[in-house]
């Protein structure tokens, strides 16, 4: 036990060291943390990713992915109106083609009827609440599971632009509300932009994958799609370097210039800096994508009890708010906002 004269001296030389400024006070219970938080988690920040699939009433596991499914276009709509009942303003869509509709040039996905067509005339009908995003590139379509065209090895730009603008009128008539491409070719922003206002589509808002990293950490969802048996190679050619964080800064120029109106990151949390550099830097809408690599891990150390998922969850969520990310496209969002929606959180 220390003496009062103790007590006194040692009090003395933490207020001389911190100058009398002690940040434990205001951690002191949980109302005190609650008043002075500064990110705060809502169902609006999140965007709900979805994998359809064929067939109906069909829900197929995604093994790599626990807890996510496939859903066949009927389940898909019932997961539209899950996401209204939750209050999460979108939900994104990303077809699990069957191999048969598969060829070298993905010609399925210039199909009006393809599953995602079908998909999103289905969820507007059912839940016009709900905002619906659908993924521009063609790695769902081709037998290769690259992104663009091929001639040989090589990933041809232009041609796949011509192709891709195409996919995206595609879904606009089939009634997606926001065009996301993700192929990172480069003008393809603004050739779909373009390609929209000549198409009476002025309203389409266009998010760009801005910053999308060639990856480890999207495994999980070429599961998910079947594209990870037959990928080529990879996808060095057109997306980023994990090495580079200023090169990004130019991406984002470029989109915002040919006329993105929100930005997003790919993966999520090994690419905080960058959220936080586009946000600070443009200003625009910024949206993370907590990808599936990134699910799948924090799943499985939860499941193998090595971690405490939900906090994780919660936890990994909130760090893209503090970096500044409007919001996060993550698998995690329906168990959030149901969270949220009974003040668990
Ligand atoms: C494809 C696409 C990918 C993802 C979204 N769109 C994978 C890839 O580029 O190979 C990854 C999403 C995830 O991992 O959750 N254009």
């Amino acid at each position: 036990m220390q003496s009062r004269d103790e007590k006194r001296a040692a009090k003395a030389d933490v207020n001389r060291i911190t100058g009398g400024r002690r940040l434990r006070r205001n951690r002191k219970s949980d109302w005190s943390r609650r008043m002075v938080r500064e990110a705060r988690l809502s169902a609006d920040d999140l965007i709900w990713p979805i994998f359809v699939t064929e067939g109906s009433g069909t829900r197929e596991p995604v093994d790599s992915m626990p807890g996510v499914e496939r859903l066949s276009v009927d389940e898909a709509v019932r997961a539209a109106e899950e996401a209204v009942e939750l209050g999460i303003p979108a939900i994104a869509v990303f077809p699990n083609t069957p191999p048969s509709l598969r060829d070298e040039t993905g010609s399925e996905a210039l199909n009006p009827k393809n599953l995602v067509c079908r998909a999103c005339r289905a969820i507007k009908e059912a839940a016009p609440q709900v905002g619906i995003i659908t993924d521009v590139a063609l790695d769902p379509y081709t037998s290769h599971g690259h992104d663009g065209l091929m001639a040989g090895a090589r990933i041809l730009n232009d041609e796949t632009v011509a192709r891709l603008v195409e996919q995206a009128l595609v879904q606009v008539d089939a009634g997606c509300d926001i065009i996301a491409p993700s192929d990172m070719m480069d003008g393809r922003v603004g050739a779909i932009r373009e390609a929209l206002e000549n198409s009476g589509h002025d309203d389409i808002q266009v998010m760009a994958y801005t910053a999308k990293f060639a990856s480890a950490f999207y495994g999980p969802f070429r599961d998910a799609i079947s594209t990870n048996s037959t990928l080529i190679g990879d996808k060095r050619t057109y997306q980023m370097d994990p090495c580079n964080a200023a090169e990004a800064l130019v991406e984002a120029e470029l989109d915002i210039a040919e006329g993105a109106d929100m930005i997003m990151v790919k993966p999520g949390m090994p690419y905080l800096d960058i959220i936080y550099r586009l946000k600070d830097t443009f200003g625009l809408p910024t949206f993370a994508y907590q990808v599936s690599g990134e699910f799948a891990m924090i799943e499985a150390a939860a499941r193998n009890g090595w971690i405490d998922g939900e906090r994780a969850m919660v936890e990994s969520l909130l760090a893209f708010r503090r970096a500044g990310a409007d919001g996060v496209l993550t698998y995690f969002a329906p168990r959030v906002a149901r969270m949220l929606k009974d003040g668990a959180i």
